[in-house]
């Protein structure tokens, strides 16, 4: 498994803004890091060698063979096609930041009385579901990373039901440059996901930037 000193072998299931980008930071923290699911093997092999030597890329399968934590990173229009490419499952630690999105990306499918995160979990029987990296567009993640050592880091809230799975996230979440907010179990992603979706609309649409989506704990301060 993990440690500081080795790093864990992380699975990226998506290597594209998201995935590409945290698989990235991920390897220049220290893990072993397996990109696949994109649309051309160049790509992921492409993406692999920017990354270093912690990092290669893999099929799905392989990518989640060996895994301490998997990261889900696909629109929700292709989470079936992911997930009957994975194999068994079943304990493995995945750290989704997939939001439940229509195909035009303007509304959730899943929300108020369920999320995506929930949704995901009932779907893979015994999986250790945790939320996080959601809440933030990819733009910002190069930026923070570079910051990392800097005293007033930015927050990011996570959400999961097991402490295990919940520590693996908040140590990547911390590696990458943000201070881990524990938000409480996977059923907070019914809150913490509309507010992702209202982050990303605030900072496209509006004049705020990317970075607004940590500017939020400022508020009133
Ligand atoms: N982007 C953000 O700032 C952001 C922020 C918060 C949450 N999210 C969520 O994170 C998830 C990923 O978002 P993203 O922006 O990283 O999406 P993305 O850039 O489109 O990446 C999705 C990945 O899936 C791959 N893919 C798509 N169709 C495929 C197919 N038919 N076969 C194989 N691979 C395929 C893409 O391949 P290619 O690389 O070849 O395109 C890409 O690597 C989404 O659920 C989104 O809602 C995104």
């Amino acid at each position: 498994m993990r440690h500081r000193d080795t790093g864990m072998r992380v699975g990226i299931l998506g290597s594209g803004l998201m995935g590409g980008k945290l698989g990235t930071l991920f390897a220049r923290a220290g893990h072993e890091v397996v990109f696949s699911y994109a649309r051309s093997e160049r790509k992921l092999a492409r993406l692999a060698r920017a990354a270093g030597l912690k990092a290669r890329s893999g099929t799905v399968r392989e990518a989640v063979r060996d895994a301490d934590v998997i990261l889900l990173a696909v629109h929700w229009s292709r989470m079936d096609d992911v997930l009957s490419q994975t194999g068994d499952l079943s304990g493995k630690v995945i750290v989704t930041c997939s939001l439940p999105m229509n195909d035009d990306d303007t509304e959730l499918v899943i929300a108020d009385t369920s999320s995506g995160a929930e949704v995901l979990a009932s779907r893979i029987p015994g999986a250790r579901v945790v939320s996080a990296f959601n809440t933030v567009p990819s733009e910002v993640l190069f930026a923070v990373f570079e910051a990392r050592r800097r005293a007033n880091k930015p927050s990011l809230v996570y959400c999961g039901d097991e402490p295990r799975s919940k520590r693996i996230a908040a140590d990547l979440i911390r590696d990458v440059g943000f201070t881990p907010v524990d938000s409480g179990p996977l059923k907070i992603a019914r809150y913490t996901e509309p507010f992702a979706l209202l982050v990303a609309r605030i900072a496209y649409q509006g004049a705020g930037g990317a970075e607004v989506a940590y500017r939020f704990e400022r508020l009133g301060k």
